[in-house]
């Protein structure tokens, strides 16, 4: 069985850059959640799943909701990319409630990184919603008004997946050292065995 496994869906590229380096610092795989079989997720005993944030969904966490009940003995996590503040509490409550039933918010490692936006890449739609919360922003924040007018802002920075990587690996390292005790208890065991 492998410890972990970082998957991800990832429509503009900011979630994927972040699935990356964490699967790097784990020294593990990243793959897009349309790549994953069931079969693969339950291999692992640590899953860190990553969404783009969408009008307030987590995008592809439908691959954990889902199999909820089949992760049940997993360690999870969640991460996601956003262009809402990870500071905003209030927004993060309101996203944590919506997309998690009450049972998997108390099993989930969560935490929200800063995402990106580039005009250019967004499709119609998507660019009218995005020109919608931007001029909110721009009101908001008059001082900035021409940078969120723009459209162009890329947030994404390998610093802000230090707290989550941390938090797994304390949680792989305690793994090793159980595995560890439990080998050297075998060992005695066997010894012990072979004395009598
Ligand atoms: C149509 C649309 C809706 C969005 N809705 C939200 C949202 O509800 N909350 C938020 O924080 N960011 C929102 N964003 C910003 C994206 O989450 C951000 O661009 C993120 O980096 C996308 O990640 P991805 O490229 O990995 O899919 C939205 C962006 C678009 C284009």
């Amino acid at each position: 069985m492998k410890d972990v496994l970082v998957v991800y869906k990832s429509r503009y590229g900011a979630t994927e850059r972040y699935a990356q380096w964490i699967a790097e610092a784990l020294g593990c795989e990243a793959l897009p959640v349309e790549k994953v079989k069931t079969a693969t997720l339950l291999e692992c005993r640590m899953l860190i799943f990553g969404g783009g944030l969408y009008m307030g969904r987590i995008n592809g966490i439908a691959a954990l909701t889902r199999r909820f009940q089949e992760l049940k003995d997993k360690t999870l996590f969640v991460f996601t990319a956003g262009m809402t503040e990870p500071e905003d509490d209030g927004y993060y409550a309101f996203l944590y409630t919506r997309n998690f039933t009450e049972k998997m918010r108390k099993r989930i490692h969560f935490f929200a990184f800063p995402g990106a936006v580039e005009a250019q890449k967004l499709g119609r739609f998507h660019r009218w919603v995005m020109r919608m919360a931007m001029q909110d922003r721009a009101k908001k924040d008059p001082a900035n008004a021409q940078e969120y007018l723009k459209m162009q802002m890329d947030f994404v920075d390998p610093q802000y997946i230090k707290p989550l990587v941390e938090k797994a690996q304390g949680i792989l390292d305690d793994w090793d050292e159980k595995k560890k005790r439990q080998e050297e208890l075998r060992q005695q065991a066997e010894g012990g065995e072979a004395e009598a």
